[in-house]
C-alpha cells in the first residue's frame, strides 16, 4: 500500500488514481476500477466528504454526502480536512467451499481516505473506497482515538443521489412484516418512503444498479431513506431506544455497495459483496456441507399437521422415521422435523419464552430418530424456533447445539418468528445483527451449519462463516400455502433473482408437485410443475429442500431431476432476463461436467430461444428437458409436464415454449468426450 501525505496545489495522477485539490473549498481524489470503466470520485465540499461515480464517463451517482452523526462528537455541520491517502490495488482468485461459482476473482483498486475533524474533538476517520470492475463498495473506519471510547451513532449521513429519478424494485422497511416477506413493487422513486436492501434501479439509459452493504457486522442494517426523487439517504434501524448504533473506536461500518450492470444478469453474477467480506475464519470447513433435503414442514403449513402435540403432530418418531426412509431412498441428504420440542402449543409466536431445544416431546424419540438416520446415511436437521425469545434462546443456545451435536445433527434451522427480537427490538438492528452472530458462532464451535429463518439480511458472511448455509428474508414457499393474498404471484420469482437472491442464498423451499390442497381458499402454488423444476436452478441455496409431501413425489417422472439436481456449483451464467418477466441460467455442477438450465416466466407464456454455445465445445451431451406440456397453465393445468431427452452440442440452439407461469429444466450430462469430428 503506497502511503501519500497531501500537499495543496498539486495534481497526481498514478495508476488509475489522480487527486486534485482547490486551495479554498474543494480537494478531490479519485480512483478507479482496473479496467477504468467505473470512477469514484472523492471529494471535501466546503469541508463535508462527498463521493461521485461514474461508468464510462457517465455519471451514475452525482455528488452525494458522506459521515455520520455521533452523539457529543459530530453532527451535519462537522468540517474535516484530508491528512493523506493510501492507494492499493488487487488481484487475486479464492475458492469457495460451497457457492455459485468454485472460484472468485477479486479485482479492484482501492483508496484510503484519512481525515481529521477540523475544529471540535479533532475526531479521524477514514473512507475506503474499493472500485471493482462492475461497481464500487465504501466503508467508514475509525481509528483508536481517546475521546471515542463509547461512541453512540445518531444517525448516518451517506447519500445516493442519481441523476435522474430511476425506477426501483424495492420492498418496504417494517410496514408489512419484520423479516423483509413482502412482494416486490416497482415503482419510480417518488412514489416509495423507506426501501430496504438489495434495492434494484434500472435507469432511462438501460443501467442496472444494485445497493446494498457487505459485512454487516455489530452494526444496525442500512436501509434508504427517500429524500427527493433523486435521492436516498442511508436510514440505519434503531434499537428501541432509538440509538442506532454503540461502538467503541477502533471500529468500522458495513460496507455501502453499489453494483453497476449492463443487463439484470450482471447483478446476479457480480461477487462484490463476497469480495467484501473477510476470507473465512474457520480452521476446519470438512464439515460443512451442501444438502439437499425432505421434512415435515409443508404438511403444517397445510394444517394435515401440527407443530405441537395432538392427534395431528407431525414429528413423530415414526413419521421422521417414513420421512428418513424416503430420503434414503431417493438420495436426499437430510430430513428437518419442525415442532418436536417442547413449547409450540399456545401462541408461541407471540410468547416464545416457553420452548425448550433440548426437551422433546414424548412420542419424538431423538436417540431412536437418529440412529435410524445414521443406518440409512441421512442426518436428521435440527429445528430451533425462537418466537424471537431471545435470551430464552441465548440461556440453551450451548445445550441446544451440544445436543444436536451429540446425536451428529449438523444442520440446524433457526426461526424468528415475532415482530420484535426480545420482546422489543427489531431483527435488523444492532441487537438482532448481534444475536445472529452469536448463534452463528456457536453453531460452528459444535460443527453445525445454519438455516435462518426470520434473518437480518444476508451481505456476504458466508465468505467468513461458511456454516452459514442459507436464510430466509423473503416471500417464501410457505406463502403458497396459507397466504390471504392467494399466493406468490408468477411474477415474484422472476424479481428475485435480481432483489432477494443478491442478498445470498435463499432457503425458498421449492418443488410442489400437488396443486389441490386448500388450506386456505384460492390460495395455491401459482407456478406449472415444470416452474417448481426450474427453481432448483434460478434461486441458489446450498441446503436446496425438496418441499412437498413424499407422497406426491413417488412415482412421479419429474422427480427425477429433483433428485439429480445439485445444489452447489461451479459455474453460473445468466442466458437472459427482463426483470419481473422471464429469466434463464445455465449453472455447472460443483462435483461433475453437468450443467443444469431453468428458464422461468411471469404470467405470459413466452418461448425462449436457448442457445447451449456455453457447453463445452469438445463434448457431445444429453439434454433431459422437463418442460409444459401442451396446454399447461398455471392456472387451469399446472400438473402437465413434458420429459424428453436427446442429444445436444454447443453449436445447439433450442425453443422453450413457456407455459403462462411455466418454466423449463434441463439437465445436460456430458457423453464421451469427442472431438467434434467425432473421433475419441
Ligand atoms: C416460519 C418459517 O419460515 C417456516 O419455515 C417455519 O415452518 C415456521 N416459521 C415455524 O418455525
Amino acid at each position: 500500500m503506497k502511503n501519500r501525505l497531501l500537499s495543496f496545489g498539486y495534481l497526481l495522477v498514478i495508476s488509475g488514481l489522480s487527486i486534485s485539490c482547490n486551495r479554498q473549498l474543494m480537494q478531490q481524489v479519485q480512483v478507479s476500477s482496473p479496467d477504468n470503466s467505473v470512477k469514484v470520485i472523492f471529494s471535501l465540499e466546503e469541508g463535508k466528504p462527498h463521493y461521485m461515480m461514474t461508468k464510462n464517463g457517465n455519471k451514475v451517482i452525482e455528488p452525494s454526502a458522506m459521515g455520520f452523526e455521533i452523539m457529543n462528537h459530530t453532527d451535519s455541520l462537522t468540517r474535516y480536512k484530508i491528512l493523506s491517502y493510501e492507494e492499493d490495488s488487487k488481484k487475486e482468485t479464492w475458492e469457495q467451499p460451497w457457492g455459485e461459482f468454485k472460484y472468485i476473482e477479486d479485482w479492484h483498486n482501492e483508496l484510503i481516505i484519512h481525515l481529521k475533524e477540523k475544529g471540535g474533538k479533532k475526531m479521524l476517520m477514514d473512507i475506503h473506497f474499493r472500485v471493482f470492475n462492475d461497481g464500487a463498495g465504501f466503508r467508514y473506519t475509525f481509528p483508536e482515538q481517546s475521546d471515542l471510547d463509547s461512541a453512540i451513532i445518531e444517525d448516518e449521513l451517506t447519500q445516493f443521489t442519481f441523476p435522474a429519478e430511476h425506477q426501483v424494485w424495492w420492498i418496504p422497511v417494517h410496514a408489512e412484516n419484520s423479516y423483509y416477506e413482502s412482494l416486490y413493487r416497482k415503482s419510480s422513486i417518488s412514489q416509495t418512503d423507506t426501501i430496504n436492501t438489495p434495492a434494484t434501479f434500472e435507469t432511462s439509459d438501460g443501467l442496472f444498479l444494485a445497493i446494498h452493504e457487505a459485512n454487516l457486522t455489530d452494526f444496525a442494517s442500512m436501509t434508504l431513506k427517500k429524500r427527493s426523487p433523486k435521492q436516498y439517504v442511508s436510514q440505519l434501524i434503531p434499537w428501541s431506544n432509538g440509538v442506532k448504533v454503540y461502538a467503541k473506536a477502533p471500529f468500522k461500518s458495513p460496507w455501502r455497495t453499489i453494483i453497476i450492470g449492463e443487463k439484470p444478469g450482471d447483478l446476479v453474477t457480480s461477487t462484490m459483496m463476497l469480495n467484501l467480506n473477510d476470507p473465512c475464519i474457520l480452521e476446519d470447513v470438512s464439515w460443512i456441507e451442501p444438502s439437499k433435503y425432505i421434512g415435515i414442514w409443508w404438511g403444517m403449513h397445510l394444517n394435515k399437521y401440527t407443530w405441537g402435540q395432538g392427534p395431528k403432530h407431525g414429528a413423530t418418531t415414526k413419521n421422521v422415521m417414513k420421512y428418513i426412509d424416503f430420503a434414503s431412498k431417493n438420495g436426499f441428504d437430510g430430513v428437518l422435523a419442525e415442532g418436536w420440542n417442547f413449547g409450540w402449543d399456545g401462541k408461541w409466536w407471540i410468547d416464545g419464552t416457553k420452548f425448550s431445544f433440548t426437551k422433546s416431546y414424548p412420542d419424538f424419540n431423538m436417540e431412536e430418530i437418529t440412529s435410524y438416520a445414521a443406518v440409512k446415511n441421512i442426518r436428521l436437521i435440527g429445528h430451533h424456533e425462537t418466537g424471537g425469545a431471545v435470551s430464552n434462546y441465548e440461556n440453551q443456545l450451548e445445550e441446544g447445539f451440544a445436543q444436536y451435536h451429540h446425536y451428529g445433527v449438523n444442520a440446524v434451522k433457526t426461526g424468528y418468528v415475532n415482530k420484535y427480537l426480545a420482546g422489543k427490538e427489531w431483527h435488523d438492528s444492532q441487537f438482532g445483527v448481534r444475536h445472529y452472530r452469536k448463534v452463528l458462532e456457536t453453531a460452528a464451535k459444535y460443527h453445525i451449519m445454519i438455516d435462518n429463518h426470520e434473518p437480518v439480511k444476508g451481505t456476504g458472511l458466508q465468505r467468513t462463516y461458511p456454516n452459514l448455509m442459507t436464510q430466509e428474508g423473503g416471500r417464501g414457499q410457505e406463502y403458497n400455502a396459507w397466504s390471504p393474498d392467494g399466493g406468490n404471484p408468477p411474477s415474484h420469482t422472476t424479481i428475485l433473482p435480481f432483489t432477494r437472491m443478491l442478498a445470498g442464498p435463499f432457503d425458498f423451499t421449492p418443488g410442489i408437485f400437488n396443486f389441490n390442497y386448500s388450506a386456505v381458499k384460492g390460495t395455491r402454488v401459482n407456478t406449472t410443475l415444470a416452474k417448481q423444476l426450474a427453481l432448483y436452478v434460478i434461486l441458489f441455496s446450498p441446503q436446496q429442500m425438496a418441499a412437498d409431501l413424499p407422497e406426491n413425489y413417488a412415482g412421479h417422472p419429474a422427480f427425477e431431476f429433483i433428485r439429480k439436481v445439485p445444489c452447489t456449483w461451479s459455474d453460473t451464467k445468466v442466458l437472459n432476463a427482463e426483470i419481473g418477466k422471464f429469466v434463464t441460467m445455465a449453472r455447472k455442477d460443483r462435483n461433475s461436467d453437468e450443467w443444469y438450465v431453468g428458464s422461468i416466466t411471469n404470467e405470459e407464456a413466452r418461448t425462449i430461444e436457448l442457445d447451449l454455445s456455453f457447453l463445452d465445445q469438445n463434448k457431445d451431451y444429453r439434454a433431459e428437458t422437463y418442460t409444459d406440456g401442451e396446454g399447461a397453465d398455471y392456472r387451469s393445468d399446472p400438473e402437465k409436464v413434458k420429459i424428453v431427452s436427446f442429444e445436444v452440442n454447443s453449436d445447439s440452439k433450442l425453443k422453450l415454449d413457456l407455459a403462462a407461469g411455466g418454466g423449463a429444466a434441463i439437465r445436460l450430462i456430458p457423453l464421451q468426450e469427442l472431438t467434434r469430428d467425432g473421433s475419441l
